[in-house]
Formats: C-alpha cells, structure tokens, sequence
C-alpha cells in the first residue's frame, strides 16, 4: 500500500536504529541523559532560542507551553483550524481551563486587521487576550507558511503578550522559504517541533524557549506525565532527523507538487488552491470524500480527511518517485 495518511507513518531509518542501540544514556529525571541534553541543545541552538525540553509527543508541547505562557481563565487567539484549538481533544481546557479567541486562518497565516481587532476587544468588557498562537507550516490549509516578515509585524502588533509557534513541521518551513528556521521564529517566545514526522523519528517533540521558563516547562512536563527516564534510547534518533533529513524534505515537498498537479487536472475547481499549497501536504475539498478515499483503496493509496469533506495527501520519506507517478496517474483517472 502506498501510505498518504501522514508523515507520521514514516519509519526510523536504518542509521537511527544503530544510533538507539548505541546511544548513551542517563536517567533524564534527573537531568543526566547526555543523549537527550545534546538533542535539547542542538534543537535550541538550530532555532535561536536559549534552552528546549524533549516531550513525547507535539500535543505535549503544544499544552505545555499553554501552561507556561497563561494562566486559567486565560483567553489566547489562534487560527480556528490549528492543531492546539481543534486536534487535541479540547486539552486547553481540560488541563489548563485555556479558552480560544479563533480566528479565520483559511489561507494558514492570521489577519493583522483580525488580530487588533481581538486585542482592541478588552475595551469593550472581553477578557484581554494572554498570547497568540500560530501554526507553521499551517497543515489544514495544505501545509502553507508565514512568509518573511509576517510574524515579526504579528509581534509588534502584540507588544509584550508571548507569541508560540506550533512548528510541528517547522523544518517544512525553512525548506519552503530558504529562510533558517531560527530567523524565521526570531519573534516568537516559544516553539515546538515534532521529530516523528518528516524527519522520521519513532517518537518526541522538542518545546525551545527563553532559560527563564525552561524550569517551569518542566515542572509542566513532569504535571502532564511526559518527564522520562533513559530517554537518550528516542532522542538519538531526533538528532539524525535534525542533523541528515531536514535537506530531504524538498524532495517531498516536489512530490507533492507533482501529486496536487494531477489533483488540479482531475478537478480543476480546486486547482488554485492545490496549487500554491508549497510544502509535503495536499488538501483539498471533495464532494464524495468518502468514495474518493475508497477508490483510491482499491487502487492500494491510502487517503485521510482532514474534516468532512477535506481530504489530505502527504508526502514522505516513504513515497518515492515510482509512488508518486502511481498516486499522479490513480487520481488523474478518478471516477
Ligand atoms: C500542526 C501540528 N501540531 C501538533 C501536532 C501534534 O503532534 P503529536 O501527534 O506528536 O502529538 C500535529 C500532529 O499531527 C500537527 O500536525
């Protein structure tokens, strides 16, 4: 079966797996697994902040860095369509009593008109807004990216609040724009990114901050379960995905072009918006989302939706050139 669900179905590599037999290892309780200092500091170093925290899993980070940038009853604005507000299980609530302000993030990015409107909304007897959260690269909208600038103008907009980026797939960003990742989260105050994606790890995330709230993430870790022992065993894979699969990425931002051009030929109605989506993730509506998915099982693809109606492809190490003209040549001849 060709595999689209996710790139989070992708395996660890044959130099991972050496890497986790061999990696050393301490109990990172107590801050002595030298493995996962080194994949905390190289994570840091690579996105210009002073210190980060390896957690289990991208939600984990997402949460955490709620319980250290607000407090409960806190309000925070983010895209109505991102991960933190609609894909973990109303966690914000559940653990930290967080409530969002959404916004309308059909193109991924938010609206600065959108934002001072949220802001000026505290004037009018609405709670003040705690923090702004973005995602990048934005996967409901097909995997788009704030564009230079863009985040540094967000900023300025907020003054003091702490801005985070979700950047699950932070490293699609930098490929896309040829722009490092640390000047492209130069302006936020935290950011995560997930390891068990693209970059192939088995498991874990990485949350990157200012030192002065390095402690508190991980008393926050520890609160939600996620403080871990001889971890150096999972985060010797992470630092061969930060170090030898961020270049590879291209090529499956590529091959999801080659992917949304048969998809634009197919159904032109949603060419536009195929089209210009720049990273590893194809999104786009269907009428017969179901029945597309079930065709393209029969054909040996596997499909997801994203929401009813959405139906999402992505690209990974696992879907090479031969997978690709399969997938192109299966959709062109859709029913
Ligand atoms: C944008 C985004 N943020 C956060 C996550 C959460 O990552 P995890 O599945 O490791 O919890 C995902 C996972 O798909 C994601 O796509």
């Amino acid at each position: 079966m060709i595999d689209l669900r996710s790139d989070t179905v992708t395996s660890p590599t044959d130099e991972m797996r050496e890497a986790m037999s061999s990696a050393l290892v301490g109990d990172d309780g107590y801050g002595e697994d030298p493995t996962v200092r080194e994949l905390e500091e190289r994570f840091a170093r690579r996105v210009g902040k002073e210190s980060a925290i390896f957690v289990p899993s991208g939600t984990m980070a997402n949460q955490i860095a709620i319980r250290v940038l607000t407090k409960p009853g806190d309000v925070v604005v983010a895209g109505a369509r991102q991960h933190v507000v609609i894909y973990e299980e109303g966690a914000a609530a559940r653990n930290s009593s967080l409530q969002f302000r959404t916004l309308n993030d059909h193109r991924g990015t938010l609206s600065l008109e959108d934002i001072q409107r949220s802001l000026e909304t505290a004037n009018h007897h609405q709670p003040e807004i705690s923090a702004v959260f973005v995602e990048n690269t934005h996967m409901p909208s097909g995997g788009r990216v704030w564009q230079p600038g863009e985040l540094a103008t967000l900023k300025e907009a907020i003054g003091d609040r702490p801005l985070h980026v979700d950047g699950a797939r932070l490293f699609n960003a930098e490929v896309a724009t040829g722009i490092p990742a640390a000047e492209i989260v130069a302006p936020a105050t935290t950011v995560m990114c997930c390891l068990s994606k693209g970059l192939c790890a088995p498991v874990g995330s990485l949350l990157a901050g200012p030192e002065s709230l390095t402690g508190q993430m991980r008393v926050e870790r520890k609160r939600l379960g996620g403080s871990m022992r001889q971890a150096g065993v999972v985060a010797a894979p992470g630092i061969i995905g930060l170090t030898s699969m961020v270049e590879r990425l291209a090529e499956d931002h590529q091959r999801a072009h080659r992917i949304a051009e048969a998809v634009a030929q197919r159904w032109p109605e949603v060419a536009e918006e195929v089209l210009t989506q720049p990273t590893n993730l194809v999104v786009f509506k269907h009428l017969q989302a179901d029945g597309l998915l079930e065709y393209l099982s029969a054909q040996g693809i596997i499909a997801g939706t994203i929401s009813p109606g959405i139906v999402r492809l992505v690209t990974h190490r696992e879907i090479d050139d031969d997978a690709t003209d399969r997938v192109a040549a299966v959709i062109k001849g859709a029913p």
